[in-house]
């Protein structure tokens, strides 16, 4: 049983998940006003990004003992995972799983993939890396309402 567990601001990682993974779909809701216009987004969200500051989520429960398989899913913001996903990481220390990465990003995905791992226990399997260049039309886009 798959765990799919993401965040994603304008529904590029959402859509590349559901495309491809079955299972229990986990989003996570950053806690933080969300600048309308794009340029601001780059400077503030990516500030934080940079910055390394694990950013809240609304919390939510998981049984990781359900699940076998662990699909986690982010933007790359200033070419690193989004500070959500790393607070999630670094709260949820789950063991023993085959986990995949996914990132979605405008074709400068950094270190993002190495800073996954970084999060992760030893322990864990990581059977799938996937970087998808398909954020091309962000400003075009919305945020994902709730
Ligand atoms: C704050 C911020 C910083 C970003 N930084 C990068 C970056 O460093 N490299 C890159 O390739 N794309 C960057 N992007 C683009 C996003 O990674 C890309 O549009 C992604 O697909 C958005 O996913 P989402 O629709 O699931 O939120 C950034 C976007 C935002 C909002």
């Amino acid at each position: 049983m798959k765990a799919i567990i993401y965040y994603s601001l304008s529904g590029h990682t959402k859509k590349a998940l559901e495309e491809r993974f079955q299972g229990d779909f986990f989003r996570l809701k950053g806690k933080i006003k969300i600048p309308k216009r794009y340029f601001f987004q780059l400077a503030y969200l990516g500030m934080f990004s940079s910055f390394n500051a694990k950013l809240a989520y609304e919390p939510f429960e998981i049984d990781f003992d359900k699940y076998n398989e662990i699909v986690l899913g982010s933007p790359v913001w200033a070419w690193t995972i989004c500070p959500f996903m790393k607070k999630f990481l670094k709260h949820n220390k789950f063991k023993n799983k085959k986990v995949t990465l996914l990132l979605t990003n405008e074709g400068g995905p950094g270190k993002a993939m190495e800073h996954y791992k970084k999060y992760l226990d030893p322990s864990n399997e990581i059977v799938d890396e996937i970087s998808l260049v398909l954020g091309l039309d962000y400003e075009k886009s919305t945020i994902i309402k709730r």
